[in-house]
């Protein structure tokens, strides 16, 4: 029997966007200015595509000024730069967000580090990433996916986790070190477990929060989770399934849903947790972006 609260992402991600709409159309009124969001996708990663285009469109439903631009999987590394440069003088856009991963041949960090820190709405650059590190966590960009995860985790358990001990499973630049940064900005004890981690599940064991993020489907299992847990997860894994007679595509998080709901407090589905939440973060940052870019507080 499942006991745990669903964490409803797709619902507090509608509910957010509506106030950013509002916001959006706000900002427009009293100051004549759109938010603006370019997203540069290179090469045809069928994931990345769908993501992108996703963006696109919830950046326009928030009343943004959106663009994309696709570049063929060839492009060099120079006119990637060339690009960012036009976007990061181009006085329409206040958020830039190029699509990881990139084609091998393309160098993540010189193309994420040529992004003006005022329009990383990613929060990849080193100077957001030293801000979030450094406790200035309210003059930075936080990453979208870290950022959705704690606001979800606020919700269950209140902004301040003092003497909570969080594990972060994963240990990406995209999610798991910006979360762990965000947590221990909370006040929780932070664990950060890896591939290397020695027994992984007796750490978990001992987690008053869970984020998995590492890419493996299903992995944490109720048997790993202390009673009355909060579990978030960031997984996202893709597998073909037969469905009367055709091949779809479903989604799995790196949570085992079904066990973990009967020992947890709140678990986060996939799909429908974190997903929507991340883009509906990227839709705060390029509106924060926007009002500071044009002097107004964030
Ligand atoms: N690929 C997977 N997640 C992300 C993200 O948050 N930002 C970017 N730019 N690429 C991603």
């Amino acid at each position: 029997m499942s006991n745990a609260i669903r964490i409803d992402g797709k619902a507090k991600a509608a509910e957010l966007s509506e106030e950013i709409t509002a916001e959006t159309a706000e900002l427009l009124e009293q100051h004549g200015l759109q938010p603006g969001l370019a997203v540069v996708i290179i090469g045809e990663d069928p994931a990345s595509q769908v993501y992108v285009r996703n963006k696109g469109k919830r950046a326009e439903g928030c009343g943004f000024y959106s663009v994309q631009h696709s570049l063929d999987a060839g492009t060099s590394q120079d006119d990637v730069l060339k690009l960012i440069d036009e976007l990061n003088n181009d006085d329409k856009i206040h958020g830039i967000l190029v699509q990881l991963p990139l084609p091998d041949h393309l160098d993540e960090q010189t193309i994420t580090q040529s992004i003006s820190p005022a329009k990383d709405v990613d929060g990849f650059h080193f100077i957001n990433i030293g801000k979030l590190t450094s406790g200035n966590t309210a003059d930075a960009f936080v990453p979208c996916t870290p950022a959705g995860c704690m606001l979800m985790i606020e919700d269950q358990l209140g902004a301040d986790l003092s003497g909570l001990n969080a594990v972060v499973i994963g240990r990406s630049n995209i999610v798991g070190k910006p979360m762990a940064a965000l947590l221990l900005q909370a006040h929780a004890t932070v664990t950060i477990c890896h591939s290397r981690t020695r027994d992984l599940a007796g750490v978990v064991h001992e987690a008053d929060i869970v984020i998995a993020a590492v890419g493996r489907p299903n992995m944490v299992t109720g048997s790993w989770i202390k009673p009355g847990a909060v579990v978030i997860d960031v997984g996202i894994n893709r597998s073909e399934v037969e469905v009367d007679g055709e091949t779809k595509s479903k989604l799995t998080g790196d949570v085992d849903y079904d066990s973990v709901s009967e020992v947890a407090k709140a678990v986060t589905p996939v799909p429908g947790g974190v997903g929507p939440m991340t883009i509906t973060m990227l839709m705060f940052n390029t509106l924060r972006a926007a009002r500071l870019s044009a002097g107004l507080d964030s």
